[in-house]
């Protein structure tokens, strides 16, 4: 807990005011592979002002706070992480909080795995309790791990959403979640109607899309569990609402390709499914993207679409490598994700030594300040909403998480042998995981403590 307040914090003046002291380090673009120093700032004795939960300014500690208005600095409360890095709140880009109770169930490929595990579990959600129970364990987790935003799949029945989001904004958080669209090829109690699913979703959007921090994401499942006509009636309503976001699976595994090479033997690619009912532009995210060429990634790429990296997810099920450095050069958007429950934990720390494992397999080791981008701005610019949240620029809501260097004796151990911050960070990816989370804090507060 923070030093000085040590959990306390001072009543809400008018305005409220904190000032948070650590290693500070945020970003202002992809350092890429090569640690690009314009990208990224770091600042061993730093300082964030937050006004009201929003950054106000972030720097070295002693020429931020000679800088503050009068007053300011006599009236703040001071959350002390000193000797702890303090980054922005990680942003989970792709999982499935209904598959949270599913985790390790013993894989074999997707769509054994999606029949034998996560249909029955998702269709015990027709229980609203079993949804509340599992909303509000899966946010403290969230926050546990130092995730503050996420992109979430609920499941086909609307009170799953109303759970979610209801979790959420208990806790103040930025997040979207949607309902999912799925009316073939799967149990018939968790199929909807293409005309039903759109009449659900408008009125959740309705309800929640724009409410506090919480967004509306359009989910249709992936392209074999929805008709064409489900398709077509989402890409209408996604045109039809300016800022909805869309989240959906793309290109995860070869069984699955061949299945929708056999269901739309008219459309050129799986990609170009989704492309033909407008589901791949901007604010549309797409799970997975493995098994794409190219030109694929390009063309997804121009149209604004991006990508959710799944590391742990695409080892558990044996989908294969997703190709970060190839899908950046093409200039698509790629955020991180654990991909709960096919991913097997909760922590984007683990996700990114996951995802330098994965980097190895294809002859590109992710860097580390790289990955640290990906975990934080990556998945913000990818959600596109990197103007609120993502980075420590003026302005931005105050997310933030406080990361202990030396959680483990093996962290402590390698810590005192490194001599370089890409060392420390390398080794923080590698061995860290939730451990290392001291605190979160949304919108400034403490909302987390370990
Ligand atoms: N493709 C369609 N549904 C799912 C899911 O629930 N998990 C994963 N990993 N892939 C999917
Ligand atoms: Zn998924």
């Amino acid at each position: 807990p923070c030093r000085r307040c040590r959990g306390r914090e001072r009543p809400m003046s008018i305005v409220s005011n904190r000032l948070v002291r650590g290693q500070l380090l945020h970003f202002l673009a992809d350092p890429g592979m090569g640690d690009d120093p314009a990208a990224w700032q770091f600042f061993d004795d730093g300082g964030l002002w937050i006004r009201d939960g929003r950054i106000q300014a972030a720097g070295p500690w002693a020429a931020l706070t000679a800088a503050l208005p009068p007053g300011v600095g006599e009236s703040a409360t001071v959350h002390d992480y000193r000797g702890h890095l303090v980054l922005p709140g990680f942003v989970d880009c792709h999982l499935h909080y209904p598959q949270a109770g599913v985790i390790a169930s013993y894989g074999r490929q997707l769509l054994d795995w999606l029949n034998d595990y996560v249909f029955p579990a998702e269709a015990r959600f027709a229980d609203a309790s079993e949804a509340e129970r599992s909303a509000a364990f899966v946010v403290d987790r969230l926050l546990a791990h130092g995730t503050t935003t996420a992109s979430v799949f609920a499941t086909v029945h609307p009170h799953s959403v109303d759970a979610f989001f209801a979790a959420a904004e208990a806790r103040g958080l930025r997040m979207l979640c949607g309902k999912v669209l799925m009316d073939r090829n799967c149990p018939p109690d968790l199929r909807d109607t293409a005309a039903g699913g759109m009449a659900d979703s408008l009125r959740l959007i309705e309800r929640w899309h724009g409410r506090g921090r919480l967004r509306y994401s359009l989910t249709p499942r992936f392209a074999p569990t929805s008709s064409p006509e489900q398709l077509r009636l989402c890409g209408e309503l996604l045109a039809s609402q300016p800022g909805l976001h869309l989240q959906t699976h793309l290109a995860e595994n070869p069984c699955e390709l061949d299945w929708v090479r056999q269901l739309f033997p008219t459309r050129g690619s799986y990609l170009d499914v989704y492309q033909h009912y407008g589901l791949a532009g901007p604010r549309s995210l797409h799970a997975h993207c493995i098994h794409l060429d190219a030109a694929e990634r390009r063309s997804l790429a121009a149209g604004g679409a991006a990508a959710a990296f799944c590391p742990g997810s695409n080892l558990f099920l044996g989908s294969g490598f997703f190709n970060l450095d190839a899908s950046r050069e093409a200039g698509l958007r790629v955020g991180l994700a654990t991909d709960i429950g096919a991913g097997t934990g909760f922590s984007l720390l683990r996700a990114l030594a996951q995802a330098y494992e994965v980097g190895q397999a294809l002859g590109a080791p992710l860097p580390a300040l790289r990955g640290f981008y990906l975990a934080t701005l990556g998945g913000a610019q990818a959600l596109y909403l990197d103007d609120c949240i993502g980075s420590f620029q003026p302005g931005r809501e105050a997310d933030f998480i406080a990361l202990d260097w030396a959680a483990t004796p093996e962290l402590a151990w390698r810590m005192e042998r490194t001599t370089t911050l890409a060392e420390r960070l390398f080794a923080l990816m590698m061995l860290g995981d939730e451990r290392c989370v001291v605190a979160t804090h949304v919108m400034g507060e403490a909302a987390f403590v370990r």
